[in-house]
């Protein structure tokens, strides 16, 4: 089974596309956003995602699906569900989670019709190919009649015992972003508990949490929980973003008496495109989370594509004594590098710019560690243009403490707007800057010190925008500088899908 069969002139502008990233996870054509159902069967990891198959915009939402041995190298499938004209999904099956119920693999996910959003059950009996729809659907047939709700959709669930538990995203209008709790013992009756947490729509500190809150993601992590959330508010006065979705955040803290009372939280990326992730526990043990990269181009530039949206690369979650929620990329990813040039115990002035000339590329993993002083500054840049007339840059400030993406000058197209995204890397006594940079055409993916991400779209308009610089301010020693090609793993044939017939996964 492969992705149905695209037009050729499709495939012609999709395999030209200098935007189109090479080794991060999109479908073959048209539009994704939201990962759903995260979930590794059998050895495989299986990716559902929020899809349109019919264009590069939101609508007709099914839930498109992709397979991996790895981690890396995904294999892209025929939608996994599609809206049923005389269902109550007959406008859009949204976002929610894959697990395995006595050895069956089971979706819970939200029904959308004509507005209304409702919680429904799928199974598998075919590692997950295709789904099957309760007859009871929706299995919840209305929300608490007793709470005025913005939104109720998206879904985590989970077993204790003999009994399931489920949330659903959700806000007490005019109060704020909440998860309300059910309970149930076969997965198809359910019974309302309570919120877990309720925010408050208009406190800023710690962090602004808005007045819903999407695909709420509640795991164990240590000897804590983590819940992420997806910020949402309609309100214009309060958009960060032109849209109502803003970020993802997370907050760790314990999980008990179906309460969930926060220590600490944060931004799960500080950058404006990282939105609804999702994770899973897979057979290592490991929590691996994958998140939508949204696009920061016009509409009109997404049409004229053929897509739009991609997935982050997979992260690996880590519980962190200061209560931030540490991030690396998963170390598969290293699989995908090729030979590049790396410099040891060098101070950045010494650098010889011929010597970085080497390092340029639109698909490269840079691994950076230096020692930055509290007066000195180091600054990052990539997708340059000879004449750096086109260029995105990080930028860490000793003096404040901040790591900047820089991407005002990412594109010398004017209906494109950059931003710089900033957040504090407080760097302890003696501790160098770690940074992992992902550059992947139009992405641009940021880890730093294990638990820092910034992550950007950019959309370079030359072809030579593919350098890479790097200076300093003041005395700034690399201890290791690292640039590595990365291969890509979308070859042609795989976007042919059916058409060309069989990849080697087949
Ligand atoms: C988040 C979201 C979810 C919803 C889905 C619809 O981006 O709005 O809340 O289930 O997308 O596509």
């Amino acid at each position: 089974m492969t992705y149905p069969a695209l037009p050729d002139d499709l495939l012609t502008r999709l395999a030209a596309d200098p935007h189109r990233p090479a080794y991060h996870c999109l479908p073959p054509a048209h539009w994704m956003n939201d990962p759903n159902g995260l979930i590794q069967w059998r050895g495989q990891y299986h990716l559902f995602y929020q899809h349109n198959p019919h264009g590069p915009f939101w609508g007709t939402i099914h839930w498109g699906h992709a397979v991996s041995p790895d981690l890396v190298h995904w294999r892209h499938l025929p939608p996994a569900l599609a809206p049923d004209p005389d269902g109550p999904d007959r406008d859009g099956v949204f976002s929610g989670c894959a697990f395995a119920a006595d050895g069956t693999p089971t979706i819970l996910y939200t029904a959308f019709n004509a507005g209304v959003q409702l919680p429904c059950l799928a199974v598998s009996y075919d590692d997950l190919l295709t789904w099957h729809k309760h007859p009871a659907n929706p299995i919840i047939q209305a929300p608490p009649p007793d709470l005025d709700l913005v939104g109720f959709r998206d879904h985590s669930a989970w077993r204790e015992g003999s009994q399931w538990y489920q949330l659903i995203g959700s806000g007490l209008r005019g109060v704020g972003g909440t998860a309300l709790l059910y309970t149930s013992a076969d997965l198809v009756h359910w019974v309302y508990v309570q919120p877990i947490l309720v925010g408050d729509r208009d406190a800023v500190e710690p962090l602004w949490t808005g007045s819903m809150w999407e695909c709420p993601d509640l795991f164990r992590l240590g000897n804590r929980h983590v819940l992420v959330i997806s910020v949402w508010d309609e309100r214009p006065e309060w958009s960060t973003t032109g849209s109502e979705l803003q970020y993802a955040a997370y907050l760790t803290g314990d999980f008990t008496a179906h309460r969930f009372t926060p220590l600490s939280q944060g931004r799960v990326d500080h950058g404006r495109s990282f939105y609804a992730p999702q994770s899973l526990t897979d057979e290592q043990g490991r929590r691996l989370m994958f998140g939508w990269l949204r696009e920061t181009r016009p509409v009109a530039a997404q049409i004229a594509a053929g897509w739009s949206g991609v997935l982050s690369l997979p992260r690996v979650l880590s519980p962190r004594d200061d209560g931030r929620l540490g991030m690396e990329p998963a170390p598969e990813l290293e699989r995908l590098r090729r030979q590049g040039p790396h410099w040891r115990d060098v101070a950045v002035n010494e650098l010889a710019e011929a010597g970085l000339a080497e390092a340029q590329g639109d698909a490269l993993e840079i691994g950076v560690e230096a020692a930055v002083g509290p007066d000195s500054q180091l600054r990052l840049a990539v997708l340059r243009s000879p004449d750096g007339a086109e260029e995105t840059a990080l930028v860490y400030d000793g003096p404040s403490g901040v790591l900047s993406l820089d991407t005002t000058r990412a594109s010398l197209d004017a209906a494109v707007q950059g931003d710089v995204s900033s957040a504090p890397l407080p760097l302890t006594d003696g501790e160098t800057l770690r940074l992992r940079v992902f550059v992947d055409r139009s992405v641009v993916e940021v880890f730093a010190n294990g638990w820092l991400c910034l992550t950007s779209r950019v959309y370079p308009t030359r072809r030579d925008s593919q350098g890479v610089t790097l200076s300093a301010d003041g005395e700034v020693t690399l201890r290791t500088l690292d640039v590595w090609p990365m291969n890509s793993i979308h070859p042609l044939h795989d976007l042919r899908g059916g058409k060309a017939g069989h990849d080697d996964h087949d």
